[in-house]
């Protein structure tokens, strides 16, 4: 057999998968697959505008903007704004004309940088402990999902910084064989590029993710299809995603980092029933209260999306959220 022509590692595997040629997320809609806080309700992205009107700010730029559902609410809720999608997918033909899109980032931005749910599907290397309790990059299969152990992190082969990345933020070297780790330093990077380009403004990333006392032990590597949860594959035909280390993300841009619950409380978000006697006097007033508290209380619920993370950068504005 000829050798493989080339590296097989997950995290290649990943990248091919979501954004090669005909990768995953150059073909489908996010919201066919999976529900987002943008998806989930109106309020969110009515918070955001919140957010940007606190700031002073006119501008938002969403990276990973899927359908461009998030800015065409945005510009629902206040035309004004001049609104920018970045995506590797095609602008959606039924996108408002006076929301721009473009496959690459801006260089500089004075405005919101926002991003949801875009980290966890930056493609990272995967660690795993072998038998011996030496940490393994490991590689994949991408046609069977297979997978095998590569090279040692001490390898020459291997970049340094990633037995740097874990020895910080995900250490292994105490571990017992089998123990994983989703490696960070991509994504750190992604969204410290992201940030740099905020020359006046606030940058937010929201995503699932964890912080150092409460790492999974196995790694968090899952797909999804069609609203279901199947077996994680690298082969194009369903959603690769890890939860995010978010301290490190946060560390490396010098984010103040939240639960959504309370950075949607801050912003006004109340899960809060109507009084029942609204019932009576403004029977359909009392419907639409009911309901926004019924979506606000989603987009905050602790074990749902209301657990997700802020992390949130300020250039030249105040840092919008006390610690
Ligand atoms: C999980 S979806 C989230 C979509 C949307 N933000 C939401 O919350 O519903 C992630 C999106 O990020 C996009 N994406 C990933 N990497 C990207 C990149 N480097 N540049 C532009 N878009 C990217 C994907 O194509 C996908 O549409």
């Amino acid at each position: 057999m000829p050798p493989p022509t080339s590296d097989p590692a997950w995290k290649n595997a990943w990248d091919a998968a979501l954004y090669g040629p005909a990768g995953f997320f150059r073909r489908e809609s996010p919201s066919a697959h999976f529900r987002t806080s943008v998806h989930a309700s109106p309020l969110f992205a009515a918070s955001l505008v919140e957010l940007v009107r606190r700031a002073g700010l006119d501008t938002v730029v969403d990276v990973g903007a899927g359908r461009g559902e998030l800015l065409a609410e945005m510009h629902r809720i206040d035309p004004s704004l001049t609104l920018l999608g970045v995506e590797v997918a095609r602008r959606p033909e039924e996108l408002p004309a006076a929301v721009d899109w473009t496959p690459a980032l801006p260089e500089s931005v004075d405005g919101l940088m926002v991003a949801n749910e875009w980290l966890d599907n930056i493609p990272c290397h995967v660690v795993e402990v072998d038998p011996r309790g030496v940490p393994r990059v490991v590689h994949v299969d991408p046609a069977t999902g297979a997978e095998s152990l590569g090279a040692s992190l001490a390898d020459r082969s291997v970049p340094a910084s990633l037995a740097a990345w874990c020895e910080q933020w995900w250490p292994l070297g105490s571990r017992e064989p089998g123990a994983r780790a989703e490696v960070g330093t991509t994504r750190d990077a992604a969204w410290a590029d992201v940030v740099r380009r905020v020359r006046h403004g606030l940058a937010v990333a929201v995503d699932y993710g964890h912080t150092a006392p409460d790492r999974p032990p196995y790694g968090s590597l899952r797909s999804y299809l069609r609203g279901t949860e199947v077996d994680v594959l690298p082969d194009g035909s369903r959603d690769v995603t890890a939860h995010v280390a978010v301290d490190s993300v946060a560390g490396r841009t010098d984010a103040r980092l939240l639960r959504q619950a309370d950075a949607l409380r801050a912003l006004g978000v109340s899960g809060r029933r109507p009084d029942l006697a609204l019932a009576g006097t403004d029977p359909a007033g009392y419907v639409a209260s009911l309901s926004r508290a019924g979506e606000a209380a989603e987009l905050t619920e602790e074990t749902g999306l209301g657990g997700f993370w802020w992390m949130v950068s300020a250039a030249g504005v105040p840092q919008p959220f006390d610690a």
